[in-house]
C-alpha cells in the first residue's frame, strides 16, 4: 500500500500537470473517489490501535481536503481556459459585408394597374373586383348584348357551360356594381374594375387569349360626355405626361351610346409623327361612351333620372406604350431578363 505522503506528492503533481477537465475528473476518482487511493489508506485504520486511530484519521482527512481543494482550484482554472479557447474559435466578425436577399420586383402590368388605381382613387373612385368565371347574364345580357347579337362574335370566349364563361371584359364587374348599388339604394357610382379577361384569339405580337383590362364607371345625376372627356384627359396626362391631349372618334359598343374611341397624342414625338404612332401623331388607347339607357334600365335605374359614362383600357396596351414593349407575349413568358428591367430596387 502507498503511504500517505507519497499519495499527496503525486496527486499534487498530477493535478498541476493536468491539462483538461476530463483528465481532472479521472484524477478525482483516482485520489478522492469512493474506491480511490485515500479511501484505500483509510482501510488500514482497522489494523491500528484505538489510540492511534483518531490522529491518523485526522491526518488522512486533512490530506483528502487538501487534494479536494486543489482539484477544485484546478477545475476553475481549466474551465476558464476552455471558455477562452471557445470564445476565440467562435468569434463572429460583424464587420463582414452580408448577402443581400433577392427581392424580386413588381410585374410591369401590376405597375400599370397600381398607377391607374392611384389616379382614380385620387379622384374618389373605389376599386372593385369580380369573378373571372362569369355568368352570361353579367358579361353579355346586362351589357345590352343579347344571345343572338352579332357583337358576340368579336368576344367569343371559353365556355364552361351555356350560362358560364370566362369573362371577355371587366364590363361584367361594372354590371354587378350597377345591380348591387341599385339594391343598396345608391344613386352615385364611381368605380374602376381592373382584372384579367379572356377571349378566343390566336396569340401573336398584339393578341393574347388572356389579357388585363381596367374599366371605369360613373353614374349619377347629370353626368355628361364632357365629364368623360375631362376624366380621360386627366388620366392620359397622368399616365403619359402632362403635355398630352386627347381626341374622340365615333365608335360602337353595345353598352354605351354614344360610343367613342379615344386617341392620345403620341408621347414619343409629341404629335409630330413617328414610328410609334405610325406617322399620325395619335395613338389609339381606349374605348368609352355614355352608359346605354337599356343598361341602366336592366339594372333597375331610371335612365331619365340618372346618366353615366364608362371607359375601358387594356393594361397591356398601356404598358407596351409606356415601356416601349413590342410583343404582348413578353408579359406572360416569365423571361427574367425582361422582368428584371422593371426592378426599381437594384
Ligand atoms: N368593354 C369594352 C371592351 O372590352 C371596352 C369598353 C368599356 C368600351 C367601357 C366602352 C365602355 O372592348
Amino acid at each position: 500500500m502507498k503511504n500517505l505522503s507519497d499519495i499527496k506528492e503525486t496527486a499534487i503533481q498530477a493535478i498541476r500537470d493536468c491539462k483538461n477537465n476530463a483528465d481532472l475528473n479521472q484524477l478525482r476518482v483516482l485520489y478522492v473517489g469512493k474506491k480511490g487511493e485515500i479511501q484505500e489508506v483509510m482501510k488500514a485504520m482497522k489494523d491500528m490501535s484505538k489510540e492511534d486511530r483518531p490522529a491518523f484519521g485526522a491526518l488522512v482527512n486533512e490530506v483528502k481536503k487538501e487534494i479536494s481543494a486543489l482539484l477544485e482550484e484546478r477545475k476553475c482554472v481549466l474551465e476558464e481556459k476552455e471558455l477562452a479557447v471557445k470564445l476565440e474559435e467562435e468569434k463572429l466578425d460583424i464587420t463582414l459585408s452580408g448577402y443581400r436577399p433577392h427581392l424580386g420586383n413588381i410585374h410591369p402590368l401590376m405597375l400599370v394597374q397600381q398607377e391607374l388605381e392611384d389616379v382614380f382613387v385620387g379622384l374618389g373612385y373605389s376599386v372593385a373586383e369580380g369573378p373571372e368565371v362569369e355568368c352570361d347574364l353579367y358579361n353579355f345580357e346586362r351589357a345590352n348584348i343579347p344571345k343572338d347579337h352579332p357583337a358576340r362574335d368579336m368576344q367569343d370566349t371559353f365556355f364552361i357551360n351555356v350560362e358560364e364563361l370566362l369573362r371577355t371584359h371587366t364590363t361584367a364587374v361594372q354590371m354587378r356594381q350597377l345591380e348591387q348599388s341599385q339594391k343598396e339604394g345608391k344613386e352615385i357610382i364611381k368605380v374602376i374594375c381592373p382584372g384579367k379577361v379572356y377571349r378566343r384569339d390566336d396569340d401573336d405580337a398584339t393578341h393574347s387569349h388572356q389579357f388585363m383590362q381596367c374599366e371605369g364607371l360613373v353614374v349619377g345625376e347629370n353626368i355628361r360626355l364632357s365629364d368623360l372627356k375631362g376624366t380621360l384627359l386627366f388620366m392620359a396626362r397622368k399616365m403619359f405626361g402632362e403635355n398630352r391631349i386627347i381626341r374622340f372618334r365615333p365608335s360602337y359598343f353595345q353598352f354605351t351610346e354614344p360610343s367613342v374611341e379615344v386617341d392620345v397624342s403620341c408621347h414619343i414625338c409629341g404629335g409630330k409623327g413617328c414610328h410609334v404612332c405610325k406617322g399620325s401623331g395619335w395613338i389609339e388607347v381606349l374605348g368609352a361612351g355614355m352608359v346605354h339607357p337599356n343598361v341602366l334600365r336592366m339594372a333597375g335605374f331610371d335612365p331619365k333620372k340618372l346618366s353615366g359614362f364608362a371607359f375601358g383600357v387594356g393594361m397591356e396596351r398601356i404598358a407596351m406604350l409606356k415601356y416601349g414593349i413590342d410583343d404582348i407575349r413578353a408579359f406572360y413568358t416569365n423571361d427574367l431578363r425582361f422582368l428584371k428591367a422593371f426592378n426599381r430596387f437594384e
